[in-house]
């Protein structure tokens, strides 16, 4: 059995005064959350908000990190860095890095495993863009965006992350993915991990992401293969952030 996870991607957004309000918020409500709970907020908020979470339940995920593990590398922030201050994860390969700062398969790749080795567990974002979809190419492109990863990580490293399916088209827009849509991808995801390690592949908790609402979160999390999800406008609203994690329980 899977345990859930709802990971709630802050991008930029906040301040100390509105994470503090929207913190409590989901502190005061996660008593009773039976899916796990990560928070990935800013990165200058992290070590504030780690204190705000200490006796909770919620973890700290950083939305990025460095592939290096330390040096001259003006504005980066190592998986070492981020331990240090309370992250247990770290999503790496977001579609906006891709997109809008260059980050190519190899770069995630070499993410994901700086990540790990500097003690987190990364959460492999993949996605194909409408373009792509309407191509007909998804597989293809998930496929290559994994094969990155597995090939410089191994499978063994799955052990020890996460996957989140993100088709870009429904990040942001408005525009979710059908539950059937959203199953397709994961499953096509969940194969290609079986096929190296059966056990990896069926214990790597898969994660949906892109306009997930509390209105449309249930009949996603219901699709056996969409073990939670990455959220990012909603989790900025304590109530439909927590509304979402109850569905995922
Ligand atoms: P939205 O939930 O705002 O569509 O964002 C999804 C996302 O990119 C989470 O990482």
């Amino acid at each position: 059995m899977r345990r859930p996870l709802v990971a709630g991607n802050w991008k930029m957004h906040g301040s100390r005064a509105e994470n503090a309000r929207l913190i409590e918020a989901l502190v005061e409500a996660s008593d009773t959350a039976t899916c796990e709970v990560v928070v990935c907020p800013p990165c200058v908020y992290l070590w504030e908000i780690g204190r705000q979470l200490k006796d909770s339940t919620i973890a700290l995920g950083s939305q990025d990190v460095c592939a290096e593990a330390q040096g001259a590398f003006t504005g980066e922030v190592s998986a070492a860095m981020l331990k240090d201050v309370g992250c247990s994860y770290a999503l790496v390969g977001h579609s906006e890095r891709r997109a809008l700062y260059r980050e190519d398969d190899a770069l995630v790749a070499r993410k994901f495993v700086a990540a790990q080795a500097g003690g987190l567990t990364p959460i492999l974002c993949v996605g194909e863009t409408l373009e792509e979809r309407e191509r007909g190419v998804t597989e293809e492109v998930v496929g290559r965006q994994l094969d990155a990863v597995l090939a410089l990580a191994g499978v063994a490293a799955f052990g020890r992350a996460l996957i989140a399916y993100e088709p870009v088209w429904a990040i942001g827009t408005g525009k979710t993915a059908t539950p059937e849509q959203a199953q397709d991808v994961h499953r096509f995801i969940r194969d290609r991990i079986v096929a190296r390690d059966a056990t990896i592949g069926g214990a790597v908790r898969l994660l949906y992401g892109g306009s997930v609402k509390a209105a449309n979160a249930a009949e996603l999390f219901a699709k056996p293969d969409v073990d939670g999800g990455l959220v990012g406008g909603a989790s900025l609203k304590a109530d439909e952030f927590v509304r979402i994690c109850a569905a995922a329980a």
